[in-house]
Parts: structure tokens; C-alpha cells; sequence
């Protein structure tokens, strides 16, 4: 027949008669390539789902009792991000860029749910047994008989493994590795992980198995694949971090039976990741001392303070556009600060190359931190240290004013609690306090400079 042909965005997923080198789309360039076209054979899960008999299937809902049951993985810091454990029959996408430590988690918990004699199905599409071995000789002394690996792509041949055997626990990795006969293309390519995640979640949901999906996230977060599967899952996660340092965030991005706030933070060991109890301590671990360009600030990551050390460095531009080199943090932002403290502050950086870095790898995004890193950037510019027991936290507006962040006393209680004796923070009408704790309150970005002690050296 023809217009059989269709091709499709690897990215975003939107489908072209005709190839093209620019997805008009999401505007990517090279993600267009041949895709089927979805016909009823090739999107197997919805032609299952329209079985006779399943047409008068109606839900009870009365029937709900209200709590969800759930089913322990047993490792601790997981069925608490959870609110529990996972539920029985929901899906679970687990998202991290390569290497940041996906497997090794799963591994862990792979390996704590079996140990206690309940049977888990480990699909390994995306390394070799052997390699899989490797790791988990890594992190048990021995491989439990009830963890029991399934060396195979094809999607429907997992599916019925799950039916006949009812695992507690399903851990597909990684989706992209996922294959369907009847759907054409590739495995990764925009169908094929469609359709093969459609035949695993109705089989998770038809067993009453919890599945996890991995799902590799390129650089920028927002990668080719998995990103499409977010409103087929009950819930997501992300594992982020830099490969190069230890710390790791598991954030929860969507949770369809809990809190989408929560977080843990983890640290990539010798014995895999171990869940970090006191993570402000930790990030601070290895502050320099009295150094200029550096400042600790406070946000909230799941509901629970953060403290962390920001680090700028600035310098006289060499040929060409000053550079912008940002890591951890949002760099438009940075750049925006820098004007602001350019036009409202006194301290323009226009011919200055600049820095900027959360120390930890990690990344933050709170708008809360952005007094933080203009009084870091301005510590730089003039080459003088921000006294060691201060903190600073606030919003700066375009007009260089400072504007109150959400929960100040839980930032507080953990700047005490570091031994921090002085926070600037913005002005605001009922301004919270905390014995042992002086309160530097600032109206504008400019006072809360000079109040830091910055000054042109
Ligand atoms: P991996 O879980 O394979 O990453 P992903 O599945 O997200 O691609 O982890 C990769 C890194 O973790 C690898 O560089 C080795 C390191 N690692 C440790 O540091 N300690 C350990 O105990 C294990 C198992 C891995
Ligand atoms: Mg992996």
C-alpha cells in the first residue's frame, strides 16, 4: 500500500509523512528516522486490551478500602521514598543518565528482596550475564537461588515469564533495550519502546506485579524515549548526579499513590550506593576555609533543608565573548544574576569570565538559592571572603530587590544545627528567628553585599 511510510522524532515522538533533518516538533536536529505506522497489528498492547471480555470489564471502586497495599523491596531508603513499597501491579520508571548508577541500585534491592526467599525476575536486555555477575559479586557475598535472571529482549517472551511465574518483583533494564516482533524498527527506536512497554506494564498489571522500567536520560535530562512513557507509569524516578563525584539524588517525579516531593540522597561506595543520613554535613565535608567565591545556602529538597556550598570564580575575559561555565545550577540564571548585579548592585562582571559551581555534583534549581550565588559571584569579583558561619538564602528580583523563601525556620534549624551563627535573608514583615542565630535581614541585594562584608579589595 502506499504512505505506508511514515517516519517519526526520536526525541519527541511526532510522526511526518515526508523525512526531514529538523523535527518541527521539539525543533531537534537528526532525530527523524523511518517509523511504522501504528496499525492494529502493531500496537499489540491495544489490540489486547479490546479482547472480547474485556469490553464489560467495569471497575468496583467501592470496593477500595482508601489504603494502597504495598509490596516491601525491603531496602530501607526505597520503601520509604515510596511511601512504603511499591504497589502491587503498578509500573515504575527508573530514569538516570549511563553510568550514574541505575543497575547498582536495582542490583541492591534485587538482591534484598531475594535474600529474604521472595522470588524476583531481573531482566538484563542491556548488559551480558557476565557483566551482571561481575556487579552483583560486587555487592553480595552470594547470589540468592530466588534471584533469577532473564537474558532476553523480546518483549512478549517477558511478558509471559512474568504471567506463568508471578515474581514479587519485576526489574526490566533497560526499556530501550526492549524489542517487539510484530512492530518495525530497531530496539530504542520511538515504537518499539512504546509498544514493548504497553505488553510489560499490561502484563505487570494482568499479574499483579510490581514492574520497574529503566530507562537511560541523556545529558540534558530530557532524552530520547522514556520521557514518552511518563503517562503510561504509575511513577517516576530519577537518579541524578555527576558520575565524577560520589553523591547521588533520587527524586521522585511523579507518584501516582504518594508524595511526588520526596527525596534521598545516596553515595556511589565500593558496596554500591548506601543512602547518606545527614547530607548537608556531607556536602559541607570539605569546605575550604575563608576562601573568597564560595558561600553555603540552604533549600529544600523534598520537603527536608539542604545546605550547600556554592563556589564562583571570576576573571578578566580573555579574546572573544567572556565565558559562562556553569555546573549544578541553571546557567540562564546565573546569567541573569550577573546583570542584576551588574545594573543594581554595583559589581559588573559584563567583561568577566565566570565560573559557577554547586560543590557535590549535584544539581539544584531553587529560586531560593539566588542570593546565595550573587553574594558568591560578588565575593569573587572582589576577591574578599564571606565570613565562614554565614549563610544566605533569598529570591533577587530584576529590580535587585530580595524576596522571602518558603519555610525559612526549617532553614534556620539546619543552619543551627550546622553551626552556622549568622544568616542574611531577605526583609519581610514577620521575619521568623531562632535563638543562637543572628538575623541579617536585607531588603536589597546591594545592602546584602555590603552586609556580607564584600568589598572592592
Ligand atoms: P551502573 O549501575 O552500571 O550505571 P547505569 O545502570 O545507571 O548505567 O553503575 C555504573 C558505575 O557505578 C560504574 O562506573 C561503576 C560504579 N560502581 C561503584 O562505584 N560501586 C559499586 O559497587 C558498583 C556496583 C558500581
Ligand atoms: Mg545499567
Amino acid at each position: 500500500m502506499k504512505n505506508e511510510q511514515i517516519y517519526a522524532c526520536a526525541k519527541c515522538g511526532a510522526q511526518f509523512q515526508k523525512w526531514s533533518g529538523r523535527c518541527t516538533g521539539c525543533g531537534a536536529w537528526g532525530t527523524i528516522g523511518e517509523d511504522a505506522l501504528e496499525t492494529e497489528e502493531a500496537a499489540p498492547a491495544r489490540a489486547l486490551s479490546k479482547k472480547p471480555g474485556n469490553t464489560n470489564a467495569f471497575s468496583d471502586l467501592t470496593k477500595e478500602n482508601g489504603s494502597v497495599e504495598r509490596v516491601k523491596t525491603l531496602h530501607a531508603p526505597f520503601d520509604a521514598l515510596l511511601g512504603g513499597g511499591l504497589v502491587p501491579g503498578s509500573v515504575t520508571l527508573f530514569g538516570g543518565e549511563p553510568g550514574i548508577g541505575k543497575s547498582t541500585l536495582l542490583s541492591q534491592i534485587a538482591l534484598t528482596l531475594s535474600q529474604t526467599g521472595q522470588s524476583v525476575l531481573y531482566v538484563t536486555g542491556e548488559e551480558s550475564p557476565s557483566q551482571v555477575r561481575l556487579r552483583l559479586e560486587r555487592l553480595a557475598p552470594a547470589i540468592p537461588p530466588s534471584l533469577r535472571f532473564l537474558d532476553r529482549n523480546d518483549a512478549e517472551v517477558i511478558a509471559a515469564t512474568i504471567l506463568k511465574e508471578k515474581p514479587a518483583l519485576v526489574i526490566a533494564d533497560s526499556v530501550q533495550t526492549l524489542r517487539v516482533e510484530s512492530v518495525s524498527g530497531e530496539p530504542g527506536n520511538i515504537s518499539q519502546i512504546k509498544a514493548g512497554a504497553s505488553i510489560l506494564t499490561e502484563a505487570a498489571k494482568k499479574s499483579g506485579v510490581p514492574l520497574v522500567l529503566v530507562g537511560q536520560v541523556t545529558k540534558d535530562g530530557d532524552l530520547a524515549g522514556p520521557r514518552l512513557l511518563e503517562h503510561l507509569v504509575d511513577t517516576v524516578l530519577m537518579l541524578e548526579g555527576d558520575r565524577s563525584h560520589a553523591f547521588r539524588i533520587l527524586r521522585v517525579l511523579k507518584h501516582r499513590f504518594g508524595n511526588t516531593e520526596e527525596c534521598s540522597v545516596f553515595s556511589m561506595t565500593e558496596r554500591g550506593l548506601e543512602i547518606v543520613s545527614d547530607p548537608s554535613s556531607a556536602l559541607l565535608a570539605d569546605r575550604p576555609v575563608q576562601a573568597s567565591g564560595t558561600i553555603v545556602s540552604c533549600l529544600l529538597e523534598g520537603g527536608h533543608p539542604l545546605a550547600c556550598e556554592l563556589q564562583a570564580l571570576i576573571a578578566p575575559a580573555g579574546y572573544g565573548t567572556p565565558l559562562r561555565r556553569v555546573s549544578g545550577f541553571d546557567s540562564n540564571r546565573v546569567s541573569l544574576l550577573l546583570a542584576v548585579l551588574g545594573r543594581r548592585a554595583g559589581v559588573p562582571c559584563a567583561d568577566m569570565d565566570v565560573f559557577f559551581n554547586v560543590v557535590g555534583g549535584i544539581r539544584v534549581s531553587e529560586p531560593g538559592l539566588d542570593l546565595a550565588v550573587a553574594v558568591a559571584l560578588a565575593s569573587a569579583k572582589y576577591d574578599c571572603a564571606v565570613p565562614d558561619s554565614i549563610m544566605a538564602w533569598g529570591e533577587v528580583g530584576l529590580a535587585g530587590e530580595l524576596r522571602p523563601v518558603s519555610r525559612p525556620e526549617a532553614r534556620l534549624k539546619e543552619a543551627k544545627r550546622l553551626g552556622f551563627k549568622t544568616v542574611i535573608v531577605p526583609k519581610q514583615k514577620k521575619q521568623v528567628s531562632l535563638d543562637g542565630i543572628e538575623i541579617r535581614a536585607c531588603s536589597t541585594l546591594r545592602e546584602a553585599i555590603q552586609t556580607a562584608g564584600l568589598k572592592k579589595s
